[in-house]
C-alpha cells in the first residue's frame, strides 16, 4: 500500500517539528520544510533513526517560484496533507507599525499559508482528495492582541482564506480546516521581546483551565487527526486548542 504523505512548513522546530513527528510516527512520508536548514535536516535526521519515512527540504514560504518547485518535487501524485505551519510575530505598537512590519508578517502568516496550499492543490485535485491544515492561533480566531495587529490580522486572514478553499475545493474532494492554538511552549511564545517570554508565559498558567502551558505535540495531535479519515467530514472548521483558554468564565 502507498503510504500517505504530508508536507508541513516550518518544521525544524517547535509545532511544526512536532507534526512531522506525529506524521511521521503514523506512518506519513513527511516532508519538513523550514528557513532553519540545520534545524530542520536534524529533525528529519532524528525521526530517520527511528525507522521513519522522513525528509528535509530548505524552504522560505515568502518565495513563490520556490514554493512551487519544492511541491513539485516532493508531491508525487500529490500529498495527502499540507500544514501550513510556518509563522513569525513581531511586536509593534499600532502607532508605530510601518507598511515593511505589516507586509513582513502578513507575507509569511498569510500569504505564506495561501502559497504553500495554492501550489498544492491542483495535484490533489486531480486525485480527488486531500486535507489542507492552517494554522493560525488564538489571537486571530477570538483574542486581540495589543502591540500585534499585524499578527492578528493574518491569523486571523487564515481562517478566511481556509473557510473560502473548503467552500470552493468540497467538490474536488480536497478539505480545509484550521488549528488555533493558544498559550504554546516554542522558541515564538519564549521570545521575550515579540511575544509573551518565560515569566509571563508562567504567570498565563492561572488562566488555562485545564492548568498547564501546550506542549507542541498536543497541537501536533489535533492536526494529525484533522487530517485524517476521522475527520472526513469535518472541513471549514477552526478547532481551538487552548486548554480551556477561550471558554474560562472570568
Ligand atoms: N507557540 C504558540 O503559543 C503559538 C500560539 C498560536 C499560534 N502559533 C502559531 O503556530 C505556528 C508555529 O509556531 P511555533 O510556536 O512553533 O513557533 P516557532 O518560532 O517555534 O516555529 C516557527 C517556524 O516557522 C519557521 N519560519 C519562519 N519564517 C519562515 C519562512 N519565511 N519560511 C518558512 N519557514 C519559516 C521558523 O523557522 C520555525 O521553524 C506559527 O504559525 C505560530 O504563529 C503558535
Amino acid at each position: 500500500m502507498v503510504k500517505p504523505s504530508v508536507l508541513i512548513t516550518g518544521a525544524g522546530i517547535g509545532i511544526g517539528a512536532a507534526c512531522a513527528g506525529s506524521f511521521a510516527r503514523a506512518g506519513y512520508r513527511t516532508v519538513l520544510t523550514d528557513v532553519l536548514q540545520e534545524e530542520g535536516e536534524q529533525r528529519a535526521a532524528m525521526l530517520r533513526a527511528e525507522g521513519l519515512d522522513a525528509e528535509f527540504h530548505l524552504l522560505d514560504v515568502t518565495d513563490s517560484s520556490a514554493v512551487r518547485e519544492i511541491v513539485l518535487a516532493t508531491e508525487g501524485d500529490g500529498f495527502d496533507v499540507v500544514v501550513a505551519n510556518a509563522g513569525i510575530v513581531r511586536r509593534r505598537a499600532f502607532a508605530a507599525l510601518t507598511d515593511d512590519d505589516w507586509s513582513q508578517t502578513v507575507d509569511v502568516d498569510l500569504a505564506g499559508e495561501m502559497r504553500i496550499f495554492r501550489e498544492a492543490v491542483p495535484a490533489m485535485s486531480r486525485r480527488g482528495s486531500g486535507s489542507l491544515i492552517a494554522m493560525s492561533s488564538v489571537s486571530g480566531a477570538a483574542y486581540g492582541w495589543a502591540e500585534h495587529a499585524h499578527y492578528s490580522a493574518a491569523k486571523a486572514g487564515v481562517i478566511g482564506l481556509a473557510r473560502a478553499l473548503a467552500v470552493e475545493l468540497g467538490p474536488q474532494g480536497i478539505r480545509a480546516n484550521v488549528v488555533a492554538p493558544g498559550f504554546i511552549r516554542t522558541a515564538q511564545s519564549l521570545d521575550e521581546t515579540h511575544s509573551m517570554g518565560d515569566a509571563a508565559l508562567r504567570d498565563a498558567v492561572s488562566a488555562v483551565p485545564l492548568g498547564r502551558i501546550g506542549e507542541p505535540s498536543d497541537v501536533a495531535d489535533v492536526v494529525l487527526f484533522l487530517a485524517s479519515d476521522a475527520a472526513r467530514y469535518v472541513t471549514g472548521q477552526v478547532i481551538v486548542v487552548d486548554g480551556g483558554l477561550l471558554v474560562r468564565q472570568g
